[in-house]
């Protein structure tokens, strides 16, 4: 019996008009050379102006061609249409989050838009940042993000004003600021990562999240990193809920609501950091073992590549992020001597 609930590619291709049949399985490209993703907070003027530059051109697809898949806004999109209940598996809900399939997903989705932003500036190495909050030098805003004159296109006006600068990100925020000294703040995260990276997830299912499946449901259970600290960052960018944008009132645009995260440009900043959490967890060691459930191995998504054609892409070639032709600039870990 066919267990996976996963068929998006034929939810998805039944709305754009595509036969399904003429969907190819995509197969990863030979790596010649990785991608190296650097953090944001120690990169430097020429990477920005960079980044700058292919999301400048990614937004501007938006406007030559509203329906490019590698448009600014479509690309956005994409990230909705797992989310929120936009598309629907008979009577149930679509979900990419709040289950095993949390990691695999958004690592697809990461490789696919980093692809797309390296073709639009012809360099086929680039990499995307990753926020590194998980060190105390990475524990603010990324700069870049916030520099409206000199990279207007990673700036965002629907933000937290009070968690820009110098305020230092709290981890387990959830909507409310509570007072501590920078020092205990960074501290506080240390501990947590600790917490959540290893005393926490010592099994694949906790750290990747349950399955899901076409008897489960969507939101069958997070693993314990989405939950914390991944959804609290989300949260600690967006605007205040409650507070008026002008034409409504903030349900947390852009980052704290998955509806709009994805016109965040430090969405995928973000994610990057999370994604590299993901291959941390792997070298932890003990009973961390990755998922070998067919139901999950085999679970598809889809995707458009940065030829605007789409694929069908399988969770089993998310496992090993190098054969998916990137890994991550190496920075410490010092909260792994935070076990109290
Ligand atoms: Cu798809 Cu951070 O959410």
């Amino acid at each position: 019996m066919l267990k996976q609930i996963l068929l998006l590619a034929e939810i998805l291709i039944g709305l754009l008009d595509i036969d399904p049949k003429d969907i190819p399985y995509y197969k990863l490209p030979p790596v010649s050379k990785l991608r190296i993703r650097p953090a944001a907070h120690a990169v430097d003027e020429e990477y920005m102006v960079k980044f700058n530059l292919a999301i400048k051109r990614m937004k501007e697809l938006d406007v030559k061609d509203p329906s490019d898949p590698r448009g600014f806004s479509q690309q956005a999109n994409i990230h909705c249409a797992y989310c929120n209940g936009a598309y629907k598996v008979g009577d149930k809900e679509l979900q990419v989050h709040y289950s095993w399939l949390f990691f695999p997903y958004h690592r697809w989705y990461l490789y696919f838009y980093e692809r797309i932003l390296g073709s639009l500036i012809n360099d086929t190495s680039f990499a995307l940042p990753y926020w590194n909050w998980d060190h105390p030098k990475g524990m603010r805003f990324p700069p870049m993000f916030d520099q409206p004159n000199v990279y207007p296109d990673l700036y965002n006006p629907r933000r937290n004003n009070d968690h820009r600068g110098q305020a230092i990100l709290d981890l387990v925020h959830f909507g409310d600021d509570v007072k501590a000294t920078d020092l205990q703040r960074m501290c506080n995260n240390m501990v947590l990562l600790y917490r959540q990276m290893v005393t926490n997830s010592p099994c694949s299912q906790l750290f990747y999240g349950k399955p899901y499946t076409v008897e489960t449901g969507p939101k069958p259970g997070q693993g314990v990193v989405e939950n914390i600290p991944h959804t609290p960052v989300h949260i600690w960018v967006g605007t205040v809920v409650g507070l008026d944008l002008g034409n409504k009132k903030s349900d947390g645009e852009d980052m704290g609501n998955f509806y709009t995260s994805g016109l965040d440009p430090a969405f995928y900043c973000h994610h990057a950091n999370v994604d590299r959490m993901w291959t941390i967890w792997q070298t932890i060691g003990g009973k961390r073992k990755d998922i070998d459930d067919p139901d999950f191995l085999n679970a598809e998504l889809f995707f458009y590549d940065e030829n605007k054609k789409p694929y069908r892409v399988k969770v089993r070639d998310t496992l090993n992020h190098k054969k998916m032709g990137f890994d991550y600039l190496h920075m410490p870990t010092p909260w792994r001597n935070y076990k109290l």
